[in-house]
């Protein structure tokens, strides 16, 4: 069995139990046996192996989790995006354009896109990626949207019902019956997860219910987009569902503050609904960001997320995400890093991801910087030195 050395560690950031959420250790070695960590300490104790990474001070931390993103697209929206930093608001009717591109592409052309992004987020620290279908939106596309995303990632998402295709425009009960139908039939060998666009223009409450309903009886897990463009009930059903995430929760009310809450562990990690925030969205859509400080502060597990999508997010940067979430969402650097690793593991329900201690998948990030602070304190810089992703260095 091969062993890797990660050594001369400055700061290292475990996440894992310690005085300070970061778990942060000085003057610190990483030792690797295959895709796992199996030794953390101080590097003059470090054992020997049989290759060594000397980091030469550097700061260290586990890669990024990006727990939702679109990457199963073909063309850009540019104009739209020029059009609303010229005053035009965005209301998520731009999904159709992607559509009509998306079902003329090719598979060749659909993987190609989905390898660029997911290469361009790796080079910016990101070891794992969500990856969601939903530019489909009918049986055979959909399909194959996660056939594709299959490819990449193990933590796909069916998102059928991301709105109603044209074509329906006027039976939307039809396209429920079709997503809970054939459609889900189709998808659910190469899914994990479930998703629905919970919001007025796309679906109602009752919709979301019924269509995340036969997800889970399908053996899916459940996620929301809710509360991105208006308040409404989508937070709260993914509460009442036991959803691992709704996302985007820009627009929330005490009571859907309250309902996350109350999903907390009894043993004290946090609740078992995380609140993703995709401070992406807001930047690109030039929309008032969700308040991350209102939810830390009532003990709500908070996630950041890229929501790389060519509408309303086209960034695949977390490093991004981590210096908008403190800059414009009263998130201190240390929450917003947590948020952008073991946050984005918890949205994921993945307990071998987004810590550094022994038994967790070796993911690692070196930075060239001497601490995780400097991705707030640097924006746009590109900090990621290395990427080490299962145990083996990209
Ligand atoms: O998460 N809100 C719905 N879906 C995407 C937007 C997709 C698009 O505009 O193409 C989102 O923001
Ligand atoms: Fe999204």
């Amino acid at each position: 069995m091969s062993s890797l050395l990660v050594d001369n560690i400055g700061e290292l950031v475990t996440n894992g139990v310690g005085a300070d959420p970061l778990g942060i250790r000085r003057r610190a070695a990483v030792l690797v046996e295959e895709d796992r960590v199996v030794w953390v300490g101080p590097s003059a104790y470090a054992p020997a192996a049989d290759h060594r990474i000397d980091v030469g001070g550097a700061a260290v931390l586990p890669g990024f989790v990006d727990s939702h993103a679109h990457l199963v697209f073909a063309g850009d929206r540019a104009a739209e995006f020029a059009a609303r930093m010229a005053g035009e608001p965005y209301t998520g009717g731009g999904i159709r354009t992607t559509v009509g591109a998306t079902r003329a592409a090719t598979d060749g052309e659909l993987r190609a896109t989905v390898r660029r992004l997911r290469g361009e987020a790796l080079r910016q620290g990101t070891t794992t990626m969500e990856i969601k279908s939903g530019y489909g939106l009918n049986v055979a596309d959909e399909a194959r949207s996660l056939r594709i995303a299959a490819e990449t990632s193990s933590e796909t998402t069916f998102l059928g019902a991301h709105v109603v295709p044209a074509e329906y425009a006027d039976r939307p009960d039809d396209y429920v019956g079709l997503v809970c139908g054939p459609m889900l039939a189709a998808a659910a060998p190469h899914a994990k997860w479930i998703d629905v666009f919970c919001e007025r223009g796309a679906f109602d409450v009752d919709h979301a219910r019924a269509i995340l309903a036969c997800g889970q009886a399908a053996g899916l897990g459940v996620r929301l987009h809710a509360n991105q463009l208006g308040p409404g009930p989508g937070v709260q059903l993914g509460v009442e569902l036991g959803a691992a995430s709704v996302d985007h929760c820009t627009h929330l009310s005490d009571a859907d503050v309250d309902a996350l809450a109350g999903t907390a562990h009894t043993d004290g990690f946090g609740t078992t609904t995380v609140a993703t925030l995709l401070p992406g969205a807001e930047f690109s859509t030039r929309s008032p960001y969700p308040d991350a400080r209102r939810l830390l502060d009532a003990g709500v597990t908070v996630a950041l997320a890229t929501d790389c999508n060519p509408g309303s997010s086209y960034t695949s940067s977390m490093p991004f995400c981590i210096a908008l979430a403190v800059r414009e969402m009263r998130m201190t650097p240390a929450e917003a890093v947590w948020a952008a690793t073991a946050g984005g593991a918890r949205a994921l329900r993945r307990d071998d991801l987004g810590v550094l201690t022994p038994g967790a998948r070796a993911d690692l990030v070196v930075l060239d910087a001497p601490s995780y602070l400097h991705l707030a304190y640097r924006p746009g810089v590109p900090l990621i030195r290395q990427v080490i992703r299962n145990g083996v260095p990209q």
